[in-house]
């Protein structure tokens, strides 16, 4: 693996752990860095409560062939997300084929080559996917039939019905409890230990040119950004284009075009483009005003880590300002653990009261800070309205705030028309919440929003406070840039063009499919036979938020009768009409094309839509061929293995 390999790093965790004096390993499956926060808050939990000796580890870094050899000593913690239809996420591909291999090729006459191992397990899933906690279910089942011993529950987190801190919260006290049993641990009164230490530069200013100020590694510092680009290293592109295709009130939908063309990456239709956000002004403003770092946001800082299995999340040296702003996913919510965290750190005794009290109640914390989703910073002001929580320790916020991550899109356009530039199609998310003082923004959509106004030099007030005119712009890439990576999807057209296609995209669901249609259509036009090619589109008026709108007629054009693009106007009617509601018209023809092997594509909202796609296709099949709607249900599952029916959802 490049990772370990590159650094010159052990791939062997028993060697690891026994160089680094430690019993307790605690590895992460993350894909967008909640499980690798998860990670992180055991560790400090397990050392600050029991002084177990604990390390974070990222699966992709290391082999496993030698787990059998771990001692009875030690404890191995698995914190799994399944991503998608129950597959492992990036970083967990390799550690999951492994296990599931050994597993298999392992005989039952054999004694079991765990059997020395103890482990605990929590999944992060969403139930409104089939495959729900897949991963931890399927490695808890793996392991303990090799014989590894589980302690606790294998906890399950649930971003579906989302009560995923919540799930973690409930499952960790009963595990700890049940640990400490396991290994004979005292638990002690908890000890706050930073595992960061801050050393503050006098000798070098925001300008100096070793400073970082938002660039990802030293390519980037030095002005060279080289490949090959990945999740590890963003490339940082130009955006050619920038557009609203609809405004109506408080909604936009932004188009964009991400010029690749300097770089060597590429991406094949279907595929996902990740987009690395920056905070907006207004909320790092907040979080250095009420943290005490303002007067200091430009300081240089060196950042180290105390713990020699720990690693410093953003390079260095840099600015306190630079660390929040481009670095930490500030305005997420903020954690309850986070709060009973930081608690002995408040600047008064009744302030501190409250913060316990926040932190051990989970009613009282609903209602007076996740209901409102404040963040960290409004989370201390609403407690203690000053500046004066300077006294919690910079590496607690290091520590307790997740990364920053990246945010996904499904590509809005063809490889073969448009190699080098990449659209997008995104939603702005804002959400107005009783209780809330303010507008809630999405951090990605808003800051793509600031950046295409300030590009445009368009004149109304700055939607998300990207306020750069408050010190200046940071580095040399803000405002015209942004950083990302192309992540490969399975999502694809058949190789065959003649092949019929349906597809199902309402909202920006429609995405993928504009590129879809867009590569047909030039293929249409390079004189290839083109199968039929079905398109069911949903939004709320035909005035309003008809995405592409003037596109399909060109498309149209090129394709002729073998395209056929179908709407469903939800708000323009007395009743709601979605997609499903046209799919269900339009089942004799269906019908027809799936019997003629037609790709069957769902992409967009993953809790309601796909599922009722999913459904009325069941429906549509028991129908035309005469069989139940379990059996037709067995039909569809089949089409999924046999990648005939394939989903890009989110949530
Ligand atoms: P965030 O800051 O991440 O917040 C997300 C939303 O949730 C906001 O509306 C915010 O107000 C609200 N929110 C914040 N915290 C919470 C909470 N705890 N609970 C509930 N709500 C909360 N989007 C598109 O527009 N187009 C696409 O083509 C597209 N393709 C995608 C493909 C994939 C594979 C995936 C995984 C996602 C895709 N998305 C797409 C969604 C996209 O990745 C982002 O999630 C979305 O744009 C919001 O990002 P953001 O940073 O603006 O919002
Ligand atoms: P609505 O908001 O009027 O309910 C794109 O967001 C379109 O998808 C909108 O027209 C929206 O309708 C519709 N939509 C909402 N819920 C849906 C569901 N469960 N299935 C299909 N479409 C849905």
């Amino acid at each position: 693996n490049v990772n370990g390999a590159k650094a010159g790093k052990t791939r062997n965790i028993v060697k690891k752990m026994e160089e680094s004096n430690k019993n307790c390993v605690i590895f992460y499956g993350s894909q967008t860095g909640t499980a690798e926060d998860y990670a992180s808050r055991l560790a400090k939990e397990g050392k600050s409560r029991y002084g177990l000796e604990t390390m974070v580890a990222d699966l992709e870094e290391y082999d496993y062939e030698n787990l059998d050899t771990l001692g009875e000593d030690k404890v191995v913690v698995f914190v799994l997300a399944t991503y998608g239809e129950g597959e492992p996420t990036d970083n967990a591909v390799d550690f999951y084929e492994f296990i599931i291999s050994e597993d298999a090729s392992f005989s039952q006459t054999a004694d079991p080559p765990l059997e020395k191992l103890k482990f605990v397990a929590f999944g992060l899933g969403n139930n409104t996917y089939e495959h729900y906690n897949s991963m931890v279910r399927n490695v808890t089942k793996a392991l303990e039939k090799m014989g590894a011993t589980r302690i606790g529950e294998a906890g399950e987190g649930d971003d579906g019905a989302g009560t995923m801190e919540e799930d973690f919260l409930a499952w960790k006290d009963p595990m700890w409890t049940q640990l400490a049993e396991k290994m004979n641990l005292e638990e002690r009164e908890a000890v706050y230990e930073p595992v960061f230490g801050f050393i503050e530069r006098e000798n070098l200013t925001r300008d100096s040119p070793e400073v970082y100020v938002g660039e990802p590694n030293k390519n980037h510092l030095e002005g060279t950004q080289k490949g090959p680009y990945n999740a590890h290293n963003p490339y940082i592109a130009p955006i050619a284009e920038s557009r609203e295709i609809f405004t109506v009130k408080d909604r936009n939908c932004l188009h964009m075009e991400i010029d690749i063309s300097s770089s060597n990456l590429s991406y094949q239709t279907g595929d996902h483009i990740a987009i690395w956000p920056t905070n907006p002004g207004r909320e790092v403003d907040r979080f250095l005003k009420v943290t005490g770092l303002l007067p200091k946001r430009d300081t240089v800082v060196s950042v180290k880590a105390l713990d020699p299995t720990a690693k410093v999340p953003f390079p260095t040296p840099t600015t306190y300002d630079a660390v929040v702003r481009y670095h930490m996913e500030i305005c997420a919510p903020v954690s309850r653990q986070m709060v009973a965290t930081i608690a002995p750190f408040a600047p008064t005794e009744s302030a501190r009261a409250e913060m316990v009290k926040l932190g051990g109640d989970k009613d009282y914390f609903h209602d007076k800070i996740s209901n409102k989703y404040y963040n960290i910073a409004q989370a201390l002001e609403s407690v203690e309205p000053s500046s004066s929580w300077s006294a919690i320790p910079i590496s607690a916020f290091v520590e307790g705030v997740p990364k920053i991550q990246p945010r996904y899109y499904s590509i809005s356009s063809s490889s073969l028309v448009q190699k080098n530039k990449i659209s997008i199609t995104a939603v702005v998310e804002s959400m107005n919440i009783p209780g809330r003082p303010e507008v809630l923004k999405g951090v990605t959509t808003n800051y793509l929003l600031a950046l295409k106004q300030m590009q445009h030099g368009d004149q109304q007030p700055d939607p998300h406070g990207l306020t750069y005119e408050i010190t200046g712009p940071r580095n040399k890439y803000d405002g015209i840039h942004v950083p990302v990576h192309i992540r490969h999807s399975n999502f694809k057209l058949p190789s065959d063009p003649s092949k019929p296609i349906i597809m199902i995209g309402p909202g920006t669901g429609v995405a993928p499919f504009r590129a879809f249609v867009q590569e047909r259509a030039a293929q249409a036009k390079a004189g290839q036979t083109i199968g039929r090619t079905l398109l069911f589109f949903g939004c709320r008026k035909s005035t309003e938020d008809f995405l592409y709108k003037p596109e399909w007629e060109i498309y149209k054009k090129d394709l002729g009768d073998s395209f056929e693009l179908i709407t469903a106007f939800s708000r323009e009617g007395k009743d709601k009409v979605y997609v499903q509601h046209r799919l269900m018209e339009k089942k004799d023809e269906v019908n027809e094309l799936l019997k003629q092997k037609a790709y069957f594509y769902v992409c967009g909202d993953a809790a309601n839509m796909a599922r009722e796609v999913n459904t009325v296709l069941g429906k549509i099949l028991a129908e035309g061929r005469g069989v139940s709607e379990a059996k037709a249900e067995e039909i569809v599952k089949g089409m999924r293995a046999a990648n005939q029916y394939q989903e890009d959802v989110w949530s």
